[in-house]
C-alpha cells in the first residue's frame, strides 16, 4: 500500500493497550456483525496481546481511540487482517489508510509474504478502500463456502478460551450453551 498523505492531524497509529478496550468495543458494534462476545471479550482480546502486542493496532485522534485493525500471522507466509473499522464521523480522513500501512509493516516484518481477509460483497465501501489499497480478487476460480457449527452462539466460560486459543477441544459440560448442530 502506498504511503498516504497525512490528512488528519494528531493521529497515531500505535499498540493496543488494555485500557482501550471500550472504546475498540463501541466500534466494533458500531459496524454490524463485527463483535464476537467471546472472542472480542477483554479477557480474549488481553491474552492474545499478551502472545503478541501487534495484534491489535488502534488509531488515536487528540487522545481519542478512533480506529482499530487486527492482525495475525499465521502459520507459513500468510497473514490474515479483520475487524477493521473507523468510527463514523473519523471516517475519509485515511486513517483506515494508516492503520494498513502500519499493519503491513508488522506483517512484512514478521516474514509475511502476503495478506489475505474477507469483505462482504455488499460492503461498497471496505470493498472501495481495498482495492485503492491494493488488494485485488483472489486469483483462480474459488467460491468461498462457509459451515455454521452452532445454531446458536456458544457460550464459553472465560476461564476455558485459553485452553481454546491454543487449539484444545472443550468437553460437552464445558461448552455450556449453544446448540451444535450442522446446517447442512
Ligand atoms: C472501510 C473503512 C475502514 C475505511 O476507513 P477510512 O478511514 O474512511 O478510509 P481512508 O480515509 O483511509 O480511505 C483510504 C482510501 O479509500 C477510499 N475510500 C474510503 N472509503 C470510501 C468510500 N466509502 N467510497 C469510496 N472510496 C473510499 C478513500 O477515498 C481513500 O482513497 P484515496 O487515497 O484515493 O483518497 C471505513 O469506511 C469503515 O470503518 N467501514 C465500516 C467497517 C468495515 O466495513 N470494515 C471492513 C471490514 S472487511
Amino acid at each position: 500500500m502506498t504511503k498516504k498523505r497525512e490528512t488528519i492531524h494528531n493521529l497515531t497509529i500505535r499498540e493496543y493497550q488494555a485500557s482501550d478496550y471500550e472504546e475498540v468495543k463501541k466500534n466494533l458494534l458500531e459496524k454490524q456483525d463485527m463483535f464476537d462476545p467471546v472472542w472480542d471479550s477483554e479477557e480474549s482480546l488481553n491474552r492474545e496481546i499478551e502472545r503478541d502486542s501487534n495484534f491489535i493496532l488502534v488509531a488515536e485522534v487528540d487522545g481519542k481511540v478512533v480506529g482499530n485493525v487486527f492482525l495475525k500471522n499465521w502459520w507459513g507466509y500468510g497473514s490474515w487482517i479483520f475487524h477493521l473499522a473507523v468510527k463514523q464521523g473519523y471516517k475519509g480522513k485515511g486513517i483506515a489508510a494508516r492503520l494498513m500501512d502500519e499493519a503491513e509493516d508488522r506483517l512484512r516484518r514478521k516474514g509475511a509474504r502476503e495478506i489475505a481477509l474477507f469483505v462482504d460483497v455488499n460492503n461498497a465501501e471496505a470493498r472501495e478502500f481495498y482495492a485503492k489499497s491494493g488488494y485485488h480478487d483472489f486469483p483462480g476460480e474459488y467460491k468461498s463456502v462457509v459451515k455454521k457449527l452452532y445454531r446458536t452462539t456458544p457460550k464459553v466460560e472465560y476461564s476455558n478460551l485459553s485452553r481454546l486459543s491454543r487449539g484444545e477441544a472443550l468437553r460437552d459440560g464445558e461448552r455450556n450453551s449453544g446448540t451444535p448442530r450442522e446446517f447442512g
